[in-house]
């Protein structure tokens, strides 16, 4: 990183400040503000991030101008037509694509540590049935925290490692059995000669009374829609991961925090969001420039989800591979009427609001759950897994941004401060004097 400087004059004081300007591998150049404060005394103001960076990286790169995604400089769409999941899991935790016997041991790592604790079956049948089986994820994730705290050194490198498979097995397990606690069905265990997808199936819908072979579609499918979701760099969720990790927490508790955030509707939620708008929309029999207007009202919280991202103005190069294997998807297995229905809404509202000033002058593009909501819903996925598929996808994301943190070697606990407009310095009343 090559640095330059950008120079800040104080108006009122005349003082002036040299600040480094870093310049990244691709991407906007960075003023280091971190003097700014020691000389000038003031603090920058920057509430959602928008000029931020809040951390150096080296694991993916995102141009939203341009559309472009990349994990360790490997662009998205050549990993998601040559790749596997568990192959960009390597990628991402190791920096670089494995040869076949290091691709191999890293497989057969992940797979012989997908069995949970059995004690940990027991929190499960803490929850209501009824639970959100994100609210189920949030809370298992973190009580894995419970197993793996005493002998674990997060200085480690050896230990970070071995955190960071046992999480990407975990998952599937965790999200499989979430889903048939709330059934009501037996928990079923992984088993070690499926892939990880395959397994992922296996877990969620064979029963001990039948025989289950997973459909390699669908299996393929999910693959892909994993690889797309593995890393976004530092999305709400991942920095949250990163903020709470940079305590020194146990990092299964800074992942719980991470699936915590990622489950609401303007980040991970939104796949499940948009199917119910799309259904609503399909049940009201209103034209769809109706729900554009709404959208598009300052006076109405509607928006349209699956539309707007903070970094892409341009089309979410993830959306653009989801439609591909969503109309594939849907051609090549026995949709319903329902599910081909949905398709035809969620284009023809694309299409809309495309041609919508409003969202022509905003760049509102759809992002990547426009379309992966109706893929899981055409694999039988139940709504209230979706979001619990893309935190199983996005927890290498996580380890890994953590693991980077970790590893870097100058990590400070992350501590923002504020722009504080409460009154001071008060004179304590005493109760029988207020009013
Ligand atoms: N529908 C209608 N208007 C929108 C939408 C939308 N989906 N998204 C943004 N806008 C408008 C917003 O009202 C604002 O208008 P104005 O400039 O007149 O005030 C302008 O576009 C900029 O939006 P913003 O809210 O300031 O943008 P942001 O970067 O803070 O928020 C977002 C990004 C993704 C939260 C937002 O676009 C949104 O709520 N989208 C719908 C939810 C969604 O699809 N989330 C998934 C995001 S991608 C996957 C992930 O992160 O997990």
């Amino acid at each position: 990183m090559s640095t330059d400087t950008v120079t800040i004059i104080d108006d009122a004081t005349g003082k002036k400040v040299q600040l480094p300007l870093l310049t990244p591998t691709s991407g906007p150049k960075t003023i280091d503000i971190g003097a700014l404060y020691k000389e000038l005394g003031y603090f920058t103001y920057d509430p959602g991030f928008m000029s931020t960076a809040s951390c150096t990286s080296a694991i993916t790169f995102l141009d939203g101008q341009k559309g472009i995604l990349q994990y360790r400089g490997y662009p998205i769409d050549q990993l998601a037509e040559h790749s596997s999941y568990l192959e960009v899991c390597y990628l991402l935790i190791n920096g670089d694509l494995p040869n076949k016997q290091e691709l191999e041991e890293f497989v057969s790592g992940i797979t012989n540590h997908t069995m949970l604790h059995e004690a940990l079956k027991r929190f499960f049948s803490g929850f209501r049935r009824d639970a959100h089986p994100m609210a189920i994820m949030v809370g298992v994730v973190g009580a894995l925290a419970a197993f793996y705290h005493e002998h674990m050194d997060i200085h480690n490198p050896e230990h970070r490692l071995i955190t960071a498979h046992r999480l990407i097995a975990k998952m599937p397990t965790i999200a499989a059995w979430s889903y048939r606690y709330a059934m009501g069905k037996p928990f079923v265990y992984p088993v070690n000669s499926l892939s990880y997808t395959e397994n992922f199936l296996h877990m969620m819908y064979s029963m001990p009374t039948e025989e289950y072979t997973p459909n390699p579609l669908l299996a393929k499918a999910l693959d892909l829609i994993l690889i797309l979701h593995a890393d976004h760099e530092q999305n709400a969720s991942t920095a949250t991961v990163r903020l709470a990790g940079s305590s020194d927490a146990n990092p299964f508790a800074a992942v719980a925090a991470g699936i915590a955030a990622l489950w609401g509707p303007a980040h991970g939620g939104a796949n499940e969001a948009v199917i119910r708008m799309l259904m609503d929309i399909n049940e009201s029999g209103k034209p769809l420039q109706a729900f554009v207007d709404r959208a598009k009202d300052k006076n109405d919280s509607f928006r349209l989800m699956g539309f707007g991202h903070r970094v892409y103005k341009n089309y979410d190069p993830r959306a653009t591979l989801i439609r591909k294997i969503c109309h594939q998807l849907l051609n090549d297995m026995e949709s319903t009427g329902e599910q081909k229905k949905l398709l035809e809404t969620a284009m023809a509202l694309e299409k809309v609001a495309l041609e919508d000033e409003y969202f022509v002058q905003r760049n509102l593009y759809p992002n990547v759950d426009f379309y992966s909501g109706i893929i899981f819903l055409a694999m039988g996925i139940p709504m209230n897994m979706f979001t619990v598929i893309f935190a199983m996808a996005r927890t290498v994301g996580w380890i890994t941004q953590w693991n980077e943190m970790q590893s870097e070697g100058k990590l400070r606990i992350g501590r923002p401060r504020q722009l504080y407009v409460g009154l001071i310095d008060l004179e304590y009343v005493p109760i029988n004097k207020r009013k």
